[in-house]
């Protein structure tokens, strides 16, 4: 089986890695794919928004399965665009992706549907914002740019100023465009948090192990908000805890999409907090997560193709996948000024020092004569799997060791 994938990170460089085992596949390629996946897949040059071409590219090359990877294109419609050209892929609709490019949709879908989530309100002009606010007696409050803002529009408002602040930088200065044109005004939840991945045919689900990611720049979870800074794989819950999401938000959703007709094929990750009344989505997504799928890969023992090509032959329900009992630690390494102003061009050195057994997930570096230079925020997911979180840790920490460029920052605390 002759397949495409859409991305260029760290999560794409996991999936390449996991898929490039399969005993079905053919041929891999990635569009854009990045430098070093080009060691696992044939990177055309192709814009991933080029839909026309990526779907003539399919036609040449046989492709009997694209994999997304990234919500951006599954929100501009790629899956639709290829579905009617009669190419299967592993990613939901458009109106599969609203569910994660808009929070209002998000939210309203899971109220009709049962699914717990926080209190909410919409608010679709500054003006009645700010009433909203003035009238709000609990703080803090969440306040949520309603579309797509690369994981920015959310802030957590400690008091009145701060959420008046928000819907001026969301809705009148529109620092994430069009996404600000709305706001979802919600409760503040506080409790553990956990990533819930499944895999979604459109009528059943079937659950990856649990992880956690560490969204926060610096250790003890100090300083501003990141994309994700490492992550450990399977988060411990209990039986009941586990049932409970499989009923109250997995099935749930099906049962949802099932009953308003949204295409969905693909990936749910619902990101969830365990609070005293039980678990509550805080957000969903229609794609894997980055960096969780680094440290969900590794994992899986089965073969990850075989199930992503059920989910497009709407043949998942009773497949099962073979996952390891280890744990898996992955940290990543980003760039010097990250994440308001990344760094850019700096050697990295130490690449072939990783001690066999560890694994580097390539998400933002270029190629530069025998070696490799930063060329994003995130640069590196260096992970490894134990039998236990503690060894897993020390694995993965011994081969960050290793590795070094100017200004690199990485936590520490990764797994604790
Ligand atoms: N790690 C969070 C995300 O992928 O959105």
């Amino acid at each position: 089986m002759n397949v495409l994938l859409i991305g260029s990170g760290g999560r794409e460089h996991a999936l390449a890695w996991k898929i490039k085992q399969s005993p079905q596949l053919g041929r891999l390629f990635a569009i854009p794919g990045s430098a070093a996946m080009k060691n696992l897949a044939d990177c055309p040059a192709i814009s991933q928004d080029d839909f026309e071409a990526i779907s003539e590219f399919c036609g040449a090359n046989k492709i009997e399965l694209v994999v997304v990877g990234p919500e951006a294109p599954l929100a501009k419609g790629i899956s639709d665009f290829l579905s009617e050209k009669g190419i299967k892929v592993f990613g939901p609709s458009q109106k599969g992706a609203m569910l994660e490019a808009s929070k209002q949709f998000a939210k309203e879908f899971m109220y009709r549907n049962s699914i717990p989530t926080a209190a909410f309100t919409v608010l679709y002009d500054a003006a009645l914002a700010r009433e909203k606010i003035k009238e709000n007696k609990r703080y803090p409050v969440v306040i949520k740019a309603d579309g797509l803002a690369a994981g920015k529009g959310v802030r957590i408002c400690a008091n009145e100023g701060a959420a008046l602040e928000a819907v001026a930088d969301f809705m009148e200065r529109r620092i994430f465009g069009a996404s600000g044109s709305k706001v979802v005004m919600e409760e503040f939840l506080t409790g553990r948090e956990a990533s819930v991945i499944a895999l979604v045919d459109g009528e059943s689900f079937f659950m990856l192990p649990v992880s956690r990611d560490h969204k926060r720049l610096r250790d003890g979870d100090e300083g501003p908000n990141t994309g994700g800074m490492g992550a450990v794989c399977p988060v411990e819950l209990e039986p009941a805890g586990l049932e409970l999401i499989k009923k109250e938000v997995l099935q749930r959703f099906v049962d949802g999409i099932k009953k308003e007709q949204i295409p969905f094929c693909g990936v749910l990750f619902a990101g969830l907090i365990f609070t005293p009344g039980g678990p509550k989505v805080l957000e969903f997504n229609c794609r894997f997560g980055d960096p969780e799928t680094q440290s969900i890969m590794p994992l899986v023992a089965g073969d990850l193709l075989q199930m992503l090509k059920a989910c497009a032959d709407k043949d998942l329900s009773g497949r099962k996948l073979e996952i390891s009992r280890k744990t898996c630690v992955s940290v990543v390494l980003a760039s010097g000024g990250y994440p308001e102003n990344p760094e850019k061009g700096k050697e990295i050195t130490g690449l072939y020092k990783v001690p066999a057994g560890a694994l580097v997930f390539h998400a933002g570096t270029v190629k530069k004569d025998d070696g490799y230079v930063t060329g994003g925020g995130r640069v590196l997911s260096v992970t490894a799997t134990g039998d236990s979180v503690e060894e897993a840790r020390q694995k993965a920490y011994a081969a960050v060791e290793k590795i070094n460029f100017e200004g690199m920052q990485y936590r520490k605390d990764i797994g604790l």
